[in-house]
């Protein structure tokens, strides 16, 4: 699907603004690390970019060679300099020394269950102290559209995108208190913050 991933976007209600949400959620400042698990074709590249500044770095990890491809090309297009990308399995990747903050948008959900909380406690190793793990998804957990929309999300999850029905904040309230906003009914940003050391 990776070259008409983008494409297929609207198909699915991914929408910019929930791009920046999940960004902003991040809290990040001109020279930081970010780390994005799952970061795709690099759809979220140009809003991490921009909030770490040419100083800062930009880390996408993913386990889909045609996805990278992508977002290589993408890259390549606008000459960007800091954003390295690393070809692996979330659940058993190696993040080279520590992030300010880290990503999972529209990724925690696409993963087998088998490899999300793995994938979630390499990023929380990864993570220095005081700063923050999000994931932005969309999901029908807690939408009073739930009866409505549960056939349509049944066809879509057959086709191939995130789960409807994960909770990833149950998941991240091993690492801490998560803050979980949601927006349009069908997307959610949670949050949590890594004690200060
Ligand atoms: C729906 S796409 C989201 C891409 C991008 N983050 C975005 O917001 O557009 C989900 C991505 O998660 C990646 N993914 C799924 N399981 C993974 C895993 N175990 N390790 C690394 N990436 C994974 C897929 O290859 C895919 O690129």
């Amino acid at each position: 699907m990776a070259p008409f991933y983008r494409a297929l976007s609207p198909l699915f209600l991914i929408t910019p603004q929930a791009r920046r949400k999940g960004v902003a959620a991040l809290a990040l400042h001109p020279g930081d690390t970010v780390l994005e698990v799952g970061a795709g074709s690099g759809r979220n590249l140009p809003y991490l970019v921009d909030a770490v500044g040419p100083t800062g770095t930009v880390i996408g990890v993913d386990l889909s060679t045609g996805m990278l491809a992508e977002a290589r090309k993408l890259i390549a297009r606008r000459g960007w300099r800091n954003v390295e990308l690393i070809h692996a399995d979330a659940a058993r990747m190696g993040v080279p020394g520590e992030v300010d903050a880290v990503l999972f948008s529209l990724s925690y959900s696409a993963m087998p269950e088998a490899a999300r909380l793995p994938a979630a406690t390499r990023a929380w190793e990864a993570l220095r102290p005081g700063g923050r793990l999000a994931v932005m998804d969309l999901g029908l957990t807690e939408t009073p559209l739930r009866p409505v929309l549960d056939p349509i999300a049944k066809g879509l999850v057959r086709l191939g995108p995130g789960h409807p029905y994960v909770r990833p904040w149950d998941d991240l309230a091993r690492f801490g208190e998560v803050a979980t906003d949601r927006f349009l009914h069908l997307f959610y940003v949670c949050t949590v913050t890594k004690p200060a050391a």
